[in-house]
């Protein structure tokens, strides 16, 4: 199902009404959560709805898709850093529910095989929030990924790379390397929601939604999965034929 909403506060208001009613509808389920500049507007709203109408997160377990290889938990720009900021310290969640994948493993083939045990101990994830890169990225699961993917160290696309320089005070700072929950693991969740705001995604959100399924697209996968809602504001939707 697609979905087009006039701006991005509508699109966030949105998204985050969908994450709060699978939160009141499975309270002791399971979210799979994004970084990234686009979810930051529901994750505020969120905050919102726990602050004033009690929204609990207090039995709820989240798993994010992402983080940088090479940055401590506590680094300014991992997306650990980036979840407590945005989200987990402003609601009551439990930290040991929290989970983002350390960017620090000694052994990350070890890492990611225990990631995706634990996702599986969890009951599997009830909502997988997403964003797309501006090359048709999932995650960071760059073009050439394969669609059975699993967790893993990934090669930063040049593209994605720059894409993500803005949050970093010099360019040769963003880290070349991630670990990232792959297509495989993702497409596992009940439900998928896609989030993407702005002209610069319309490419991306058209080749995925209404081009072919190849892994020069990872999004396009999504076209797999029999339960998926993209939330897109009107500029980012202004390249599909049909809506
Ligand atoms: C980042 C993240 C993705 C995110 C995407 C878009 O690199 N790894 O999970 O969806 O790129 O980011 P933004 O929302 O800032 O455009």
């Amino acid at each position: 199902m697609v979905e087009v909403l006039a701006d991005y506060q509508l699109v966030s208001n949105r998204a985050a009404g969908i994450i709060a009613d699978q939160i009141r509808a499975t309270p002791r389920g399971v979210i799979g959560l994004a970084t990234g500049g686009t979810p930051v507007g529901a994750y505020d709203r969120l905050v919102a709805l726990h602050q004033t109408q009690g929204l609990d997160f207090s039995n709820l377990t989240t798993f994010n898709l992402d983080e940088y290889v090479g940055l401590s938990p506590d680094h300014p720009q991992s997306y650990h850093s980036f979840m407590w900021q945005h989200l987990f310290s402003h609601v009551n969640i439990r930290a040991s529910h929290a989970h983002v994948v350390s960017g620090l493993a000694h052994d990350f083939d070890q890492a990611c095989a225990e990631w995706e045990h634990r996702i599986e101990a969890s009951g599997g994830i009830d909502l997988q929030i997403l964003g797309i890169g501006s090359n048709g990225h999932i995650a960071f699961n760059e073009p050439g990924s394969t669609l059975t993917s699993r967790t893993r160290v990934v090669e930063l696309a040049e593209r994605t790379v720059q894409d993500n320089a803005r949050f970093f005070d010099r360019p040769d700072e963003v880290p070349r390397t991630a670990v990232t929950m792959g297509i495989g693991t993702i497409l596992e969740a009940r439900r998928l929601l896609l989030m993407a705001t702005g002209d610069h995604k319309a490419h991306a959100v058209a080749v995925a939604l209404e081009g072919p399924v190849t892994s020069d697209v990872p999004a396009s996968a999504l076209q797999r999965h029999a339960n998926v809602h993209v939330l897109l504001d009107t500029a980012a939707a202004s390249q599909l034929n049909s809506v």
